[in-house]
């Protein structure tokens, strides 16, 4: 850190506080690493973008803006079910606005990837509307608590399995605005 950074370093969200774990200078030079490797990848394909709301938000946004390959954005709606914390393992899909996806190489655009019982559940959905290929980009991975059997292609930051929040992702609808990623530090209040 240099004295550049007049953010503060600490966060408090409901009853946690938060350390900062990447800034987003950290988080920008990810982003175009993925970008670059998946313009590459994608060169004179038919790309479409899925974001998976609402944590997705931010990282399709900024990934969006650094490929220089022409696609499409679209979005759905996944939510683990009933808990702030994750993961419940009960993932609700909002209705996928897709009639076809025949001929599109669709990558799934994930803020973070856990146990990956969402993912698969998008996966699985997908599967059916026929697309060309299913890769996925996440920002961020637990690898120790990584349940999926789908490779996971593109990874911003492998983490340990400790809650996270800022660039989208939130604790309690909270913090979804930080433009860094902080990691929890306190669990004084935890039922
Ligand atoms: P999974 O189904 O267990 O992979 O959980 C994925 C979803 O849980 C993500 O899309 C997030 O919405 C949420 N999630 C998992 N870990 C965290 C975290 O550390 N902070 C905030 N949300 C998280
Ligand atoms: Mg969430």
């Amino acid at each position: 850190m240099t004295a550049q950074h007049t953010h503060s370093s600490l966060v408090r969200l409901h009853d946690k506080t938060f350390t900062l774990l990447y800034s987003r200078k950290d988080i920008a030079e990810q982003v175009q690493q993925l970008g670059k490797r998946i313009d590459q990848d994608y060169a004179g394909k038919d790309l479409l973008l899925l974001s998976v709301l609402k944590g997705g938000y931010i990282f399709t946004s900024d990934l969006s803006r650094t490929l220089d390959t022409p696609h499409t954005v679209e979005f759905i709606r996944a939510s683990s079910y009933g808990s702030s914390m994750p993961s419940s393992g009960h993932v609700v899909m909002q209705d996928l606005p897709f009639t076809s996806l025949e001929g599109k190489h669709v990558l799934i655009t994930e803020d973070i990837v856990d146990t990956g019982l969402t993912l698969s559940k998008i996966i699985e959905s997908l599967q059916s509307l026929h697309p060309a290929s299913i890769e996925v980009a996440t920002l961020l991975i637990k690898p120790a608590m990584y349940m999926g059997d789908v490779q996971i292609k593109y990874v911003g930051f492998s983490i340990d399995p400790l809650f996270v929040v800022g660039y989208g992702l939130d604790y309690g609808e909270l913090g979804r605005n930080l433009s860094d990623i902080y990691v929890v530090v306190s669990d004084e209040a935890e039922e």
